[in-house]
C-alpha cells in the first residue's frame, strides 16, 4: 500500500481538493504536492492545510526529468496521483503546443521517472492518472428539449438522467477526441496504459465529467459567470447554449479518487460522472437566479446579461458519463444533488470575493479581455 504519495497539479482546482482530502484523512501518509504554479496553480487554494506535518510542496515542472526524478528519490515516492495538466479547451485552441508539452510529454516524464525509481519492484506501487470524458468525443442530442426537467434527478439514486439522449460514454467507448486539449489527454491516457502493458507498471486511469465547486479558475463556465453576474458584466454564451455537459461536485470527484486509489483494480479504467446533464443555457439560468437571490437582487433580474457569442470551434455537443461500473464495483456514488451543489458553489464564490479578486485583477483579466476582443 502506497504511503508516500506524489499528487501532481495539487495547487489547481481538483488537485487542491484531492490534496486536502488526503492530508486530512490520512495523517500517516506523506503527501507531496508537485506543481509548477502556472496561471491556474494557486497556493491560496491550500491555505488551510499548508502547515500540516504530512504535507509537502515542491514547485516543479512535470516536464523536467531530472527535477521529477530527484523528487521521487527525496520522498521515496510509492504512489502517484497525476492531475497536473493544461485543462482549458479554449486555451488549447489558441496554443496547442503547450498542451502537447505538458499533457503528453509531462505525463511521459512522470511515467519514466516512476519506472526508473521503482525499477521493476512493482509491489505496493501505483501510478493513477486522472483524465477526462472529453477523450470519448461527443454524443448526440437525441432529445433536444430534454425529456425531464433536470432538477427531478436524485443524484444518490444513480438513475440515468436520460434528459437529452439515450447514449452514454462507457469505459469501452472508443476514443475520438476533437479538441487539442482532449487529443493531448487521450495521448497521455494511451501512454499510461502502454506503461502497464509494456513494462508491467501498476496503473489506473479514470475519466471524469465536468467538475464544479470552490477554487475553480474563473475561465471555466460556472465561476466565470458567477463573477460576471456579480459585477453585471456580459455572460458570453457560446453558440446557442444548446450544448450539454454532465456536472459533478468536485468533492465527490475527490472522494471517488480516494476510493479508486485504495480499492481500484490495477490496469482498469473507471468512468466518474454525476448523472446530471444540463444544457448550458438552462444551467446558466439557474446560476443567474441563484446569484441574484443570494445577493438580495430580484431573482432573474440579471437574465439580460446573457450574450450569445461566436461558438467555440469544434464545440462538442453532449457529454454524458455512465459511471455505474464504479458504483457496482467500488460502491461510489455522487453524494450531492445539483440544487445543493450549485447553492454551495455560488455561496462560496460570493463569500470568497478576495480569492476571486486576486486572480481577476492580474494577468488573467488581460488575457480574458484579449480573447473576447479577438472573437
Ligand atoms: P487546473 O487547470 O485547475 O489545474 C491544473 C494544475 O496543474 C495547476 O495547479 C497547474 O499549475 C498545474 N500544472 C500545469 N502544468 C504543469 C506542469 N507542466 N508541471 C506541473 N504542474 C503543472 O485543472 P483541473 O480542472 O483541476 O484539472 C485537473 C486534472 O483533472 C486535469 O488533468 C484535467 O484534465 C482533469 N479533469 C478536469 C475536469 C474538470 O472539469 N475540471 C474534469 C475531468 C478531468
Ligand atoms: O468534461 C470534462 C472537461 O470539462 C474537463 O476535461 C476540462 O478540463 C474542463 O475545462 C471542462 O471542459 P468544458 O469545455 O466542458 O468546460 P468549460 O467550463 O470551458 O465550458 C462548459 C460549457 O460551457 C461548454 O459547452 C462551453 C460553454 N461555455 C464556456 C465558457 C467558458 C460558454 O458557453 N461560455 C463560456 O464563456
Amino acid at each position: 500500500m502506497s504511503r508516500n504519495i506524489l499528487i501532481t497539479g495539487g495547487a489547481g482546482f481538483i488537485g487542491s481538493h484531492v490534496v486536502r482530502l488526503f492530508v486530512t484523512k490520512y495523517p500517516d501518509y506523506r503527501i507531496v504536492n508537485l506543481d509548477k504554479l502556472t496561471y491556474a496553480g494557486n497556493l491560496a487554494n491550500l491555505k488551510d492545510i499548508e502547515n500540516a506535518p504530512n504535507y509537502h510542496f515542491e514547485k516543479c515542472d512535470i516536464c523536467d526529468y531530472d527535477a521529477v526524478r530527484a523528487i521521487f528519490r527525496k520522498y521515496d515516492i510509492d504512489g502517484v496521483i497525476h492531475l497536473a495538466a493544461e485543462s482549458h479547451v479554449d486555451r488549447s485552441i489558441k496554443d496547442p503546443f503547450t498542451f502537447a508539452r505538458t499533457n503528453v510529454m509531462g505525463t511521459l516524464t512522470l511515467l519514466q521517472s516512476a519506472r526508473e525509481y521503482w525499477n521493476g519492484a512493482w509491489d505496493g506501487k501505483l501510478f493513477y492518472h486522472i483524465s477526462t470524458d472529453e477523450v470519448y468525443g461527443a454524443l448526440e442530442l437525441t432529445h433536444p428539449e430534454g425529456i425531464k426537467p433536470p432538477f427531478s434527478t436524485t443524484a444518490s439514486s444513480m438513475e440515468h438522467h436520460l434528459a437529452y439522449g439515450t447514449d452514454f460514454f462507457y469505459e469501452t467507448t472508443k476514443y475520438n477526441p476533437h479538441s487539442p486539449y482532449s487529443a493531448s489527454k487521450a495521448s497521455s491516457d494511451h501512454f499510461v496504459r502502454a506503461y502497464h502493458d509494456t513494462y508491467g507498471m501498476p496503473t489506473l486511469v479514470t475519466n471524469c465529467s465536468n467538475n464544479y465547486g470552490p477554487y475553480q479558475f474563473p475561465e471555466k463556465l460556472i465561476p466565470l459567470f458567477i463573477n460576471n453576474i456579480r459585477h453585471r458584466k456580459p455572460l458570453p454564451v457560446y453558440g446557442r447554449g444548446e450544448n450539454v455537459r454532465d456536472w459533478l461536485y468536485v468533492e465527490d470527484h475527490a472522494r471517488a479518487i480516494d476510493v479508486i486509489f485504495h480499492h481500484g483494480k490495477v490496469a482498469e479504467t473507471y468512468n466518474i460522472g454525476g448523472f446530471n446533464e444540463w444544457k448550458n443555457i438552462d444551467l446558466i439560468r439557474v446560476v443567474i437566479r441563484t446569484v441574484d437571490r443570494l445577493l438580495g437582487r430580484k431573482e432573474g433580474e440579471d437574465m439580460n446579461l446573457i450574450t450569445y457569442v461566436t461558438d467555440r470551434p469544434g464545440h462538442d455537443m453532449r457529454y454524458a458519463i455512465d459511471s455505474s461500473k464504479l458504483q457496482r464495483e467500488l460502491g461510489w456514488e455522487p453524494s450531492l444533488q445539483f440544487e445543493e451543489g450549485i447553492e454551495k458553489t455560488v455561496r462560496w464564490y460570493l463569500d470568497n470575493q478576495a480569492w476571486m479578486d486576486n486572480i481577476t485583477s492580474g494577468e488573467y483579466e488581460k488575457y480574458y479581455e484579449e480573447m473576447y476582443r479577438n472573437r
